[in-house]
């Protein structure tokens, strides 16, 4: 079985290895790609459901170029017609199983997301038509089968989603959206390149509606996990959230303030990991470089020697220079893509 998974993109190596020791099998990614590739030769669901990098799996069928003409797209039609009958497509979609065709599209074309689905769900209707002799039927709301299209740029995906239509970083437990929330995926992304362990003392002094501390409750069992922020608000929803995710009683939470972390304990943390206010949607760019330096001053003295802070940002310049200021050892740096930004996610060890 060939599938492909979507991440975000910048942690495709994250996805990958979490991809081969949950399931096993071949993976093959680019960088940046926000694609994982996978062979394998069968499917653990539950298994599937558990990956905490992954957006969204399916099952591919087809990947190949597209032009960015209309014509092109409908110059794939014969092709993409051979293509589900040797899938013997009317095999996934019985008489009684409703269906839609989901459209996704990224880059510069004369076509829409909408003209790409209904191409390819008018495909799927005349193929089981033609092979099983019924047409399929079409729910928009509350399909059973869910079939995607992917339109990257020129290159174009089609597959079976094998984790329905919610993408898996809306995890369940989000009763509370934070206005700026991160997603899980990024959040486990985090801590898996923190290197934190088990039985380790973990806080985000700013941890809005608690994201990376519930991901790292899930990771470890007998960790010291810490939910801090100076708005009683959030900290409430955090609690929701940690309620619904049933990890609450696991969790301390606390109205504290970063830039006086170093007062709960010196030396108390073995990491640190945060997703502190960006200053274009935090608005006042002296006040958040401001809550940047007492912030990252407060974690070197909160930290434990060999301790690390681990931040994504957008304001990677200004944090480089407040760690390496501060005496902090940066042991890493990468771009990744959330929500239209590019922030960087940094390591830095206190040495
Ligand atoms: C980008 S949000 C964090 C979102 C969170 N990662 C989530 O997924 O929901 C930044 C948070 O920092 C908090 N914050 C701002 N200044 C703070 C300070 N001095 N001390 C503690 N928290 C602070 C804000 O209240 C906000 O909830």
């Amino acid at each position: 079985l060939k599938l492909l998974h979507i991440v975000n993109p910048g942690i495709e190596d994250i996805a990958a290895l979490e991809i081969v020791s949950e399931l096993g099998g071949f993976v093959d990614y680019e960088v940046f790609s926000g694609r994982v590739y996978h062979i394998i030769d069968s499917v653990d669901y539950d298994a599937l459901h558990r990956l905490r990098s992954v957006n969204r799996v399916f099952q591919q069928f087809w990947d190949g170029f597209v032009g960015s003409r209309y014509s092109d797209l409908v110059n794939t039609y014969d092709e993409l017609y051979k293509t589900l009958i040797d899938i013997e497509i009317w095999r996934y979609l019985s008489p009684t199983t409703s269906f839609r065709v989901v459209g996704e599209r990224v880059g510069e074309h004369d076509y829409t997301s909408i003209d790409v689905s209904r191409l390819i769900g008018d495909l799927v209707i005349r193929v089981v038509e033609d092979k099983a002799g019924y047409r399929p039927r079409v729910n928009l709301k509350t399909p059973m089968v869910i079939i995607y299209v992917f339109i990257k740029q020129n290159r174009m995906s089609l597959g079976l989603s094998l984790t329905g239509s919610r993408s898996l970083h809306r995890r369940s437990y989000r009763v509370y959206d934070h206005p700026a929330a991160i997603k899980p995926t990024l959040a486990y992304a985090m801590l898996v390149l923190a290197g934190s362990r088990d039985k380790q003392v973990i806080v985000d002094p700013m941890c809005g509606g608690g994201t990376i501390v519930i991901e790292a409750r899930y990771l470890y069992e007998d960790a010291e996990i810490y939910c801090m922020d100076i708005n009683r608000k959030y900290l409430n929803q955090a609690m929701m959230n940690a309620l619904s995710a049933g990890v609450y009683s696991r969790i301390v939470f606390k109205q504290h303030d970063a830039r006086k972390l170093h007062e709960f304990g010196e030396g108390f943390f073995d990491h640190i990991v945060s997703n502190p206010p960006y200053g274009i949607r935090y608005g006042d760019q002296i006040q958040v470089r401001s809550l940047y330096k007492d912030f990252i001053g407060s974690s070197y003295r909160a930290l434990r020697d060999g301790g690390r802070l681990t931040i994504i940002t957008t304001e990677y310049n200004y944090v480089n220079k407040l760690l390496r200021e501060r005496g902090f050892i940066k042991i890493h740096e990468r771009v990744v893509q959330h929500g239209g930004l590019y922030p960087h996610i940094i390591v830095a060890e206190k040495q």
